[in-house]
């Protein structure tokens, strides 16, 4: 027993220690031969014999596995070491790598409000239907939920259609004054030129005192933040429908390409829609108990102020992962 103890102690590699293994406990090994010869003990011998036997052959299986979790470390080791990449060595030719688009105007939308001393609230993605509709005065059966293709789980949870229900988580946990935006991704049944199933929102919404926030200040400002994403451009308000805001309102800019003369871009009418918006409609606060405020609200697409930015004109590109496209925006 004791030279196998020690061969084992002895082996350098997982091979030779396979090897042993085998001479060891293989069908011809050490241990098949001894119990073969138990046959030819006396009667009274064998029990005792074997009970060693038993015992010895454990031990040392436990010492040969107790071996190889040692061997197989020190390969991994090896392993790792062999493969580890130098990340300071210098490459004159690999590609540099380049912030996405998407993540490009994302950013510039958040310091926007991050300036005017806006919070960044964030949400869940899997959003109950009272989130997502119901407290946003969209109850079951209203036709507008049809405007948003959801994707269900069997569990009647969804994946949110729009930033939207983070108004409502926010205002649920903190009190007005409320300055806000939610910026997050959203998802929708639908894949074509202009829209891909999974998007970016971001949401925007101010509540305090009633008579404090007017649709003047909810004016003022988005015409502020859209000179500075797209410079120089023509802002007017549409009047809309949203259910969550009354009154509501569509927000368009002279289009960027033609500066307003009409093109293919702006389907020849000179403007491009780029917001929604309105003041928060008294159901919204009801649902979330509060009484005695005002508020305003909007809510834009991130991927389509990219796209008009950056003059990208099938906004499925921007998820295919192509490299090439992002070479493009070093
Ligand atoms: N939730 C709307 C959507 O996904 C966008 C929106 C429009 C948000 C108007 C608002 C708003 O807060 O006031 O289409």
């Amino acid at each position: 027993m004791e030279q196998w103890q020690e061969r084992l102690e002895k082996s350098g590699s997982l091979e030779e220690l396979e090897n042993l293994r085998i001479e060891i406990f293989g069908k011809k090994g050490f241990f098949a031969k001894e119990f073969e010869k138990l046959k030819t003990l006396p009667k009274e011998e064998k029990p005792r014999v074997a009970k060693e036997l038993n015992i010895a052959k454990e031990r040392l299986f436990k010492a040969l596995q107790a071996k190889k979790d040692k061997l197989l470390a020190k390969e991994i080791e090896k392993k790792l070491k062999s493969e580890s990449i130098d990340v300071s060595l210098y490459s004159p030719k690999g590609f540099k790598g380049a912030y996405h688009p998407v993540n490009h105007t994302m950013d510039k939308i958040i310091e926007y409000f991050i300036s005017l001393n806006y919070s960044i609230e964030t949400g869940p993605l899997v959003e109950d239907d009272f989130y997502n509709f119901e407290a946003l005065n969209l109850p079951k059966y209203h036709p507008a939920r049809d405007m948003q293709d959801t994707f269900y789980f069997k569990d009647g949870k969804l994946l949110r259609t729009h930033t939207s229900p983070v108004q409502i988580r926010t205002m649920q946990k903190e009190r007005p004054p409320i300055r806000m935006i939610s910026p997050g991704a959203v998802f929708r049944r639908d894949y074509d030129l202009t829209h891909t199933p999974m998007f970016h929102q971001v949401e925007g919404l101010v509540v305090d005192e009633k008579g404090k926030v007017s649709f003047a200040n909810l004016k003022f400002i988005l015409e502020d933040f859209l000179h500075y994403m797209f410079g120089d451009v023509k802002v007017r308000f549409r009047p809309s429908f949203f259910p969550f805001t009354e009154p509501s309102a569509e927000v368009d800019i002279s289009c960027i390409f033609c500066k307003g003369e009409g093109c293919r871009v702006c389907s020849h009418t000179g403007w491009l829609e780029v917001l929604g918006c309105g003041m928060v409609d008294p159901n919204v606060f009801e649902a979330v108990g509060y009484k005695d405020v005002s508020g305003y609200a909007f809510g834009l697409g991130v991927e389509r102020f990219a796209m008009l930015i950056h003059q990208i004109p099938d906004l499925r590109v921007l998820f295919e992962g192509d490299i090439r496209l992002l070479e493009q925006f070093r």
